[in-house]
Order: structure tokens, then C-alpha cells, then sequence
């Protein structure tokens, strides 16, 4: 199968331009979905390792350990579906308060000598009303296969100080549906986005989301939403400590980390074009990340690893480091179709244990 894709399909789908070719992509998934009980029994074969137990995490149980990156699936289109290509969790958005278009003109591009994306799409999305309806229509929290995680972001024409409220909005509009929610404040491409990082904006920021979780599951009766926190490849290790005591002063979940890195190798003067790096050159510095992290939290701290996974045992290293689970996209474009499929197989192996 991997020699189909290697050898077929990406030929031919890297002949199209980088967003075509993803919404072929997205096609193929929706066509799938259409298919009766075959997606069923596709997820039945790549999503469950056999004899591998479900792995537990910010109180949710996720049938493997890998999961789809935000930005695959940023209109709400095909989750219920991703199962089937061996996603054991999709995260869908990023969402914004307001719908918008994103970025005009040429807004992705790959580099297969490097296995490397770079893209700069400024979040267009359908915006939080509209996803909500979508997310209405699809498969109920508790009845699902796989954890749904909701990742939201900033409007572009919402002001850096009333991010909080854009933030706030989205999360009252999409909390109903989400297994988890992902805080996002480190895509390179809304500008002004990353100072969301910076102590002050995050202290207030983290604090009203987690004011309004707690008041909706109060009232409700519900356990409050798992709330995670999307970090930059780019802080200082001064920044990763100031972030680590904010998320556990909050409450917050847990982090994933990485994004997108603003940071070009300099042995790689090809990649050029402005925007978030993504794949094989970013799978050191998303390592790096993680394994502070996990140090300086002495592990109290869960977090998803993602960044340049294009290889089983890249996904590995992110569990050697202490993740918990992991993300890909990049490796997706790279290893096709099912290389989530294969990376949970072999991270089940690797969870094993001697008896
Ligand atoms: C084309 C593209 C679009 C992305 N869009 C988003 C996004 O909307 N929100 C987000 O949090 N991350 C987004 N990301 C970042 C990915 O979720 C992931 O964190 C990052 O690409 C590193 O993983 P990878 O090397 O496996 O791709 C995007 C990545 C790519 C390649």
C-alpha cells in the first residue's frame, strides 16, 4: 500500500498545487463517508491495534496514540471519518469567532527533498456559528469511536486585546461538541497572534476560558471541558517555564507541542516562501520542545508531541521524551493515506509490556 502511494498516488497529487491537491483530498474522504458500513469497518481494522488496550489521558480514552493535526480538517468536513485512515483523535479548525477567507494567493507549498511543508494560511474557517451547526449534524460526544478535539484561534480583525472575548465566543459556541478543546496561540500567520504567549495576555486569557468551563460544567452538571494549550517551536526556555506555570495556575489540561516553526535551517535556503514550517526539519526542534517540557513540569504536565513525524519511529522519540500521545499532517502528505495506521501499530508495540 505504501508503494501505491509512493509510487501512484503522490506522483500524481504533487503535480497539483499543494490546496488542490488537499481538497482532493477532503473529496476522497467525503466520498468515503458515503460508503455505508465501509469506513466503519476500515476504522474497525486501522484504528484498533489488536490486543493493545485504549490509552487514558486528560480523563478521555483514545484508542491509539496518534492523532490528526489541526488544519487538516479546518471547516469540520470529514472527522467522522479519519478513524478509518487510522487516527485514534482528530482535531478539527482552527475556528475562529468570525468566518473569514484566510490569506490570498499561494498559500501552501512542499518541498519533497526536504519532506517539508511550509504554509501561510491565516486560518480560514467557516467561523464558530456555522462550524457549531456543522458538529450539530455529526456524531454525538459519547457515542463517538475517537476523541473529537475543537481547536480555536483568533479572528484576524479581532484587536490583540479583545482576544480573550473572540476566544470566549468560539468556546460557548463549540464546548457542546468537543471531547477536548485546543487554545491555539502559535500559528505564525494571523499577525500578532504568538504575543498571546507573553505572560500577561496568557495569565488573563487561560483564566477567562477556564472561569467560563467551570461556570458552563457547573451548570450543567458535566465535568468541565479538557482544555489544552498550542505552543511554538520558537520560545525561549524562560518562555516554556512562564507558560508551564500559567497552564498549571489555570487549570489547564495539558499542551500540545509544536506548531508551525517561523525558523529556516540554514542548510536549507530553499525554503523561502514566508510562513509556518512544518515536517521532517522541524522533528528536532518539536523533540526539544517536548522533552523540556516534560523535564521542567517533572512530567506533571501531559503533552501531545507533533512536529515533523514522517517516519514510524519518529513518533517513537515523542513518546521517549514523555509525550503522551501524538499529531502528524505533514507525514501525511509524505507517507500517505495510512501512515497514522502504521505509527499506532508500532507505537502499541512499543507499549508492550513484558508479563
Ligand atoms: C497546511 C497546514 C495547515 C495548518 N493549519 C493549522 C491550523 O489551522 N491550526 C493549528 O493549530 N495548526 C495548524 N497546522 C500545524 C499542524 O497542526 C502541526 O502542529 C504542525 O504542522 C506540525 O506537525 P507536522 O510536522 O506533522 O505537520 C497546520 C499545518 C499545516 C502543514
Amino acid at each position: 500500500m505504501d508503494y501505491l502511494y509512493e509510487y501512484l498516488a503522490r506522483p500524481c497529487l504533487f503535480r497539483l498545487d499543494p490546496e488542490v491537491a488537499h481538497n482532493r483530498a477532503l473529496t476522497g474522504l467525503k466520498l468515503l463517508s458515503k460508503l455505508g458500513p465501509i469506513p466503519r469497518l476500515m476504522e474497525r481494522r486501522n484504528m484498533i491495534v489488536p490486543g493493545a488496550a485504549p490509552v487514558e489521558a486528560f480523563g478521555l480514552k483514545f484508542p491509539n496514540r496518534v492523532g490528526l493535526a489541526a488544519g487538516f480538517d479546518k471547516h469540520a468536513d470529514v472527522w467522522p471519518v479519519c478513524g478509518a485512515l487510522g487516527f485514534g483523535h482528530t482535531e478539527i479548525g482552527t475556528i475562529t469567532q468570525h468566518a473569514q477567507p484566510g490569506n490570498e494567493g499561494l498559500r501552501v507549498f512542499r518541498y519533497p527533498q526536504y519532506e517539508a511543508v511550509v504554509n501561510r494560511y491565516g486560518f480560514p474557517n467557516i467561523g464558530a456559528d456555522a462550524a457549531a451547526e456543522k458538529l450539530a449534524k455529526g456524531p454525538k460526544k459519547g457515542t463517538r469511536t475517537a476523541p473529537l478535539g475543537v481547536n480555536i484561534g483568533k479572528s484576524k480583525k479581532t484587536e490583540l486585546a479583545d482576544a480573550p472575548a473572540d476566544y470566549l465566543y468560539s468556546f460557548a459556541k463549540l464546548a457542546e461538541f468537543a471531547d477536548y478543546m485546543v487554545v491555539n496561540i502559535s500559528s505564525p500567520n494571523t499577525p500578532g497572534l504568538r504575543q498571546l504567549q507573553d505572560k500577561d495576555h496568557l495569565v488573563t486569557l487561560l483564566n477567562e476560558l477556564m472561569k467560563a468551563n467551570r461556570e458552563r460544567a457547573a451548570k450543567l452538571g458535566e465535568k468541565p471541558v479538557p482544555f489544552l494549550l498550542k505552543i511554538a517551536p520558537d520560545l525561549t526556555f524562560g518562555q516554556m517555564d512562564e507558560i508551564l506555570a500559567v497552564v498549571a495556575e489555570s487549570g489547564f489540561d495539558g499542551i500540545i507541542a509544536t506548531n508551525t516553526t517561523l525558523d529556516r535551517p540554514a542548510s536549507m535556503p530553499e525554503l523561502h516562501n514566508q510562513g509556518g514550517l512544518s515536517g521532517k526539519p522541524l522533528l528536532e526542534k518539536s523533540l526539544g520542545v517536548v522533552k523540556y517540557l516534560v523535564k521542567a513540569s517533572d512530567g506533571k504536565i501531559p503533552v501531545i508531541g507533533s512536529g515533523g513525524i514522517c517516519r514510524v519511529a519518529d513518533a517513537g522519540r515523542f513518546l521517549d521524551e514523555g509525550a503522551v500521545l501524538v499529531q502528524l499532517y505533514s507525514g501525511l502528505v509524505y507517507r500517505g493515506p495510512f501512515f497514522a495506521r502504521d505509527c499506532a501499530r508500532a507505537l502499541a508495540w512499543h507499549d508492550q509490556k513484558w508479563v
